[in-house]
């Protein structure tokens, strides 16, 4: 499904694959209620009217309904107090129809994120905040993990194939989202794995030393093609809005795009790679913690 630059590495169709993986979902819903009768259903909170988390809660409601599963919105009023936003997490938690709940970040100032996730049920947390999940992460067991270092990890093997031992990876950034938690992944399948920052000294020489580099940031193309070892595979997790002719703006991710595509083995598009991965491994979350809560086996990735 990747597509072969004309010259430069391989462009991996996170877009394709996202399509592919929601369409597999899509098959394993309709069985689990065929079979045993149940429907995933997935909660998402929105506090407020913040644009960009409008479109995103958009999305994820079509793409989950079209899925076959239950959407449930919950769109509070931005002045929302911290204690009524946690009863409303809490009655969610009680609900048997939603086995999925996602909170959609950022929360206004008066609402602590930390406490919010904090009281989401971890065996409902699909977006795998909860230090619950982030701990069963790190110590390797059975949690929910983080959407979009679950789909990188994904685009990753596409590439490189299921044995990524050995590989020296670099994940460029630090956040609890994706960063740290992509470390993790990493190694869990036993690749040398260095998480580097805005701290971090000789940055371009840390970068050049890895076969998978992982850019997740948030700066407008700061990986330049001599940060990137010839025949890298690149994982571009940033979204920035930039200004370009004319006035307009466009989307541009924390790589360099055209530059390290000379040089990488393979690379993510911004838009069309990482993106799409995210809310289709949403579904796959709210899937799995349906069968979890109802003891039914969690379907195999291609089932
Ligand atoms: N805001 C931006 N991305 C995300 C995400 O993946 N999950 C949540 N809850 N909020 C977000």
């Amino acid at each position: 499904m990747n597509q072969q630059a004309p010259e430069g590495g391989t462009i991996i169709d996170g877009k394709a694959f996202a399509a592919d993986l929601r369409a597999t979902v899509t098959r394993q819903v309709a069985r689990l209620k065929q079979e045993h009768g149940i429907t995933p259903g997935l909660a998402v909170v929105l506090v407020g009217e913040h644009p960009a988390s409008q479109v995103y809660v958009r999305n994820k409601n079509k793409q989950t309904i079209e899925a076959g599963m239950n959407s449930f919105e919950h769109r509070p009023e931005d002045s929302i107090s911290e204690a009524e936003l946690v009863a409303l997490v809490e009655e969610l938690n009680q609900d048997p129809k939603v086995n999925g709940i996602l909170v959609q970040l950022p929360l206004p100032s008066q609402v602590s994120s930390h406490a919010v996730i904090a009281s989401i049920d971890p065996a409902k947390d699909v977006d795998g905040f909860h230090t619950t999940n982030a701990g069963l992460l790190a110590v390797g067991g059975a949690g929910l993990v983080p959407c979009t270092p679950l789909g990188c990890m994904m685009l990753i093997k596409s590439v490189l194939g299921d044995d990524l031992s050995g590989q020296r990876a670099l994940v460029l950034g630090r956040s609890n989202i994706v960063g740290k938690p992509m470390a993790h992944l990493l190694l869990a399948e036993s690749c040398t794995v260095t998480i580097a920052h805005s701290r971090t000294r000789d940055l371009p020489q840390e970068c050049r030393r890895a076969d998978i580099l992982v850019a997740a940031v948030g700066r407008p193309q700061m990986v330049k093609g001599d940060w990137v070892k010839p025949g890298a595979t690149v994982i571009d997790v940033g979204i920035n809005r930039i200004e370009s002719d004319e006035g307009k703006t466009r989307l541009v991710g924390d790589v360099d795009f055209e530059a390290v595509r000379a040089v990488a083995g393979a690379i993510t598009p911004v838009p069309g790679g990482v993106g799409p991965m995210t809310i289709a491994c949403l579904l796959l979350n709210t899937l799995t913690a349906a069968c979890r809560q109802h003891g039914v086996p969690v379907p195999e990735p291609d089932g």
